[in-house]
């Protein structure tokens, strides 16, 4: 073998490694692995029904005040990304699938007089305290049985409370925290 040949089958190879990148690098692009931000609740929707196990019902939750004292609003706005997909938080937004946020800790349940709530949240005659934010964003379908709220919840309480130290802060007057 001659060192043309030699040349030739390295550059081969090299070009092979390039264009093994090359496909890589566009299909990350593609895919963009960063945001998926409507597929992310799809996803959560569907693992519902499978994963409500009795397991991960029984353990109480830990109580929101501690969680809220750490809790960053900051991380809370990320979080809220699961929510995007039917819910403005704006001042002012219109509804989507689900009701405009603005307001809504200490708000009556069912906040919005003109969005059509579904009988289990219309029933509920009580407040959006952090405790029942903090339960019925745990899991929707079992604090308001029968709720149009496809949404299967958010189970890390840390994470919980960050949503929720970021509802607080969209609102005319923030309530106090607990
Ligand atoms: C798949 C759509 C969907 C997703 C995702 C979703 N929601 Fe909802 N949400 C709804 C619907 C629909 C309602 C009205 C429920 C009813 O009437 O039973 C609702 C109601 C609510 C309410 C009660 C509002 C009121 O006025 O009483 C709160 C609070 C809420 N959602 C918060 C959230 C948060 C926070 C997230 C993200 C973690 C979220 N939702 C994700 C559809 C969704």
């Amino acid at each position: 073998m001659d060192s043309f040949e030699l040349n030739k089958i390295t550059a081969a190879v090299l070009i092979a490694l390039l264009a093994a990148m090359i496909a890589c690098l566009l299909g990350d692009a593609a895919v963009d692995p960063e945001k998926p931000i409507n597929n992310a609740y799809v996803v959560e929707v569907q693992e519902d029904a499978s994963s409500s196990t009795a397991a991960n019902q029984e353990k109480p939750l830990e109580p929101i005040g501690p969680l809220l004292a750490k809790a960053d609003p900051a991380n809370g706005e990320k979080v809220f990304k699961k929510c995007l997909a039917c819910h403005t938080i704006s001042k002012g937004e219109p509804h989507k699938t689900g009701p405009n946020l603005w307001n809504i800790v200490m708000n009556h349940m069912g906040h919005e007089a003109d969005f059509a709530y579904s009988g289990a949240i219309k029933s509920k005659k009580e407040q959006w305290t952090y405790e029942n934010l903090n339960k019925f964003l745990h899991k929707p379908r079992e604090f308001a049985p029968g709720t149009k709220m496809t949404f299967i919840g958010i189970s890390n309480d840390q994470e919980r409370a960050d949503l929720i130290a970021f509802l607080r802060k969209n609102a005319d007057s923030p309530v106090p925290l607990p």
